[in-house]
């Protein structure tokens, strides 16, 4: 049975309170480090060529015990095994959690209402392996006999943001000749502009949603067909331009895709969880099929480190722990994600949705509304960018911002010292955050640079840092397919843990219905002439004003 304990309850709990109220908000990580030359190799860990190095928080033996306390008080191991055994873990949408199976490439079964789910998963894998190989070998052809140059996937959230993240931190693998392009936004331009790319005649276009009822996609949909008949004229075209991934095979035949050109999921993925499903049909083709193999097996291996390592060792647990003791003992409200690599450019934006969506909920599992803070807002940009804009911020405001700094070792693109550069400024911001500057150096700085002591006396203040900011940090050998699977293992499962921690459904999101409800009951009143009176005064005030503006 999935466990439902209010954290706040447990003794772990309260002893965490005192050790932080008593000794963890009064140290510093300069004492930290300098009380244990061995805190780097106590905690620090790596696996699967990525070196998690997590030393630089505001933790010592006593935390992180504690903190194993917190999480079997609140049963994350029975949590794991209720996810792996297929439980539906989903309350409030009765749904099994599976995504897990999806990169399964054991002989382990996993079982969603007593059926192992594994053949039908493997079904897909080589359909879409059959389909890649046709399309890159040319075998599969558009209408008028030519080669398929341009994928566009239309989709967006979890049906959009896990191909752009995936398949721009691995633009390296991109195979010659197919140039991907993703569109999402509901806003005309996003199809437009793409569309100014692509030629009918040689783009495949996938129409990539989970239920294949969202209005963006559908939206788009209909706009890619109609731009593509424009050229083509006969319907029966389609089929060779247009394929969906979809658990709903009814919409997508009434849409006007014929079910061999389907590639199916199911109810127990969620959209958040699902680039492992035939949702990454747009990374296969992009990298090939098996790069995205590759990128599955990178997520099994974690998967079976969460499933089996002991919380001491196990690094998703870990990283839930370590978050979880900065939102709820030091009241952070957010996280930044900072990879130092400009291939991982959405990796925090891919995050955003993962964590937020997931985490973002203040009733708890007993239907009880939370007395303590749940998932933090998660942001974030690739280095170095994000220092010259808000890393002032972190080092001198006053908000706590956990920081998760992740670079690879080696480049892809070996240019010069770029990549030393680049990682110089990595350690050197960790170090910064953590030792900060205090008003002694700032003072023998200032001497040295010849200014008096009125100057030194003014500028003081301004110059110091108090440092003591907490960051992970992630070293890989080298982003690749493998790699790169892992690290996004990593996070769900931190995301998954936190939920059990926090007594929080993680795999629902009703919290996105209103504004969808809503947007449906708005949209004829767009479309008439009629003054609209039914809102309240600034609802109607905004939609007579567009309204006018469009009339004349
Ligand atoms: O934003 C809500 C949401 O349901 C996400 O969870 C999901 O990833 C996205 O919409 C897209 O849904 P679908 O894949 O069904 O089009």
């Amino acid at each position: 049975m999935f466990p439902k304990n209010n954290p706040t309850n447990t003794q772990a709990w309260l002893l965490l309170k005192r050790h932080y109220d008593e000794e963890m908000q009064r140290t510093h990580l300069r004492k930290l480090f300098a009380a244990d030359a061995e805190r780097f190799k106590k905690f620090s860990t790596s696996f699967n060529n990525i070196l998690f190095d997590y030393s630089k928080n505001i933790i010592n033996n006593k935390t992180l015990q504690l903190l194993f306390q917190l999480a079997e008080e609140c049963q994350v191991k029975e949590g794991i095994q209720a996810m792996f055994n297929g439980e539906k873990i989903n309350e409030t949408e009765n749904r099994s959690v599976l995504h897990v199976a999806l990169r399964n490439f054991s002989d382990m079964p996993y079982n969603c209402d007593g059926q192992n789910v594994m053949p039908e998963v493997e079904k897909v894998r080589a359909h879409m392996k059959a389909f890649t190989a046709k399309v890159h070998s040319g075998e599969w052809k558009g209408y008028s006999g030519k080669n398929i140059k341009f994928i566009v996937n239309i989709g967006i959230g979890g049906s959009d943001l896990g191909p752009v993240m995936v398949t721009e931190a691995l633009k390296p693998y991109w195979k010659e000749g197919i140039q991907p392009y993703f569109v999402s936004n509901v806003d005309g331009t996003h199809i437009a502009e793409t569309l100014k790319k692509v030629t009918p005649e040689e783009t495949l276009f996938l129409i990539a949603s989970k239920t294949f009822t969202t209005q963006e996609t559908m939206t788009n949909a209909h706009t890619a067909r109609d731009w593509f008949l424009k050229t083509a004229v006969d319907d029966a075209h389609v089929a060779k331009h247009f394929v969906a991934l979809s658990t709903n095979e009814k919409e997508v035949v009434s849409f006007g895709i014929a079910p061999e050109n389907m590639f199916v999921f199911w109810d127990w993925v969620g959209g958040r969880y699902s680039l492992w499903s035939a949702i990454g049909l747009s990374i296969a083709l992009t990298i090939g099929y098996e790069n995205f193999e590759e990128l599955l097996k990178g997520a099994y291996l974690v998967d079976e480190h969460f499933r089996t390592e002991k919380f001491a060792t196990n690094i998703p647990v870990i990283m839930a722990l370590i978050g979880a003791w900065y939102t709820n003992f030091f009241g952070a409200q957010s996280e930044a994600i900072l990879p130092y690599d400009q291939y991982m450019h959405r990796f925090a934006a891919y995050f955003q949705q993962g964590n937020m969506e997931s985490n973002g909920k203040s009733v708890d599992r007993n239907a009880y509304e939370v007395n303590y803070s749940t998932g933090p807002v998660i942001w974030g940009e690739a280095g170095t960018n994000g220092q010259h804009a808000f890393y002032q911020l972190i080092h001198q405001g006053t908000l706590i911002i956990p920081c998760d700094f992740i670079a690879p070792a080696i480049s892809h693109n070996p240019i010069g010292d770029h990549h030393v550069k680049l990682l110089s400024n990595f350690f050197a911001q960790t170090e910064a955050l953590m030792n900060g500057k205090t008003e002694e150096e700032v003072t023998a700085e200032l001497v040295k640079a010849g200014k008096t002591k009125e100057e030194i006396k003014k500028l003081l203040k301004f110059k110091t840092f108090k440092g003591n900011k907490p960051t992970n940090s992630f070293l890989i050998t080298q982003i690749t397919p493998g790699t790169l699977g892992s690290l996004i293992a990593m996070y769900e499962h931190k995301i998954f843990v936190q939920g059990i921690l926090w007594n929080i459904f993680s795999f629902d999101q009703w919290g996105v219905e209103l504004g969808k409800q809503l947007a449906s009951k708005i949209l004829p009143e767009l479309e008439n002439q009629d003054e609209v009176k039914d809102h309240d005064s600034s609802t109607n005030g905004l939609i007579n004003y567009f309204k006018q503006i469009r009339k004349a």
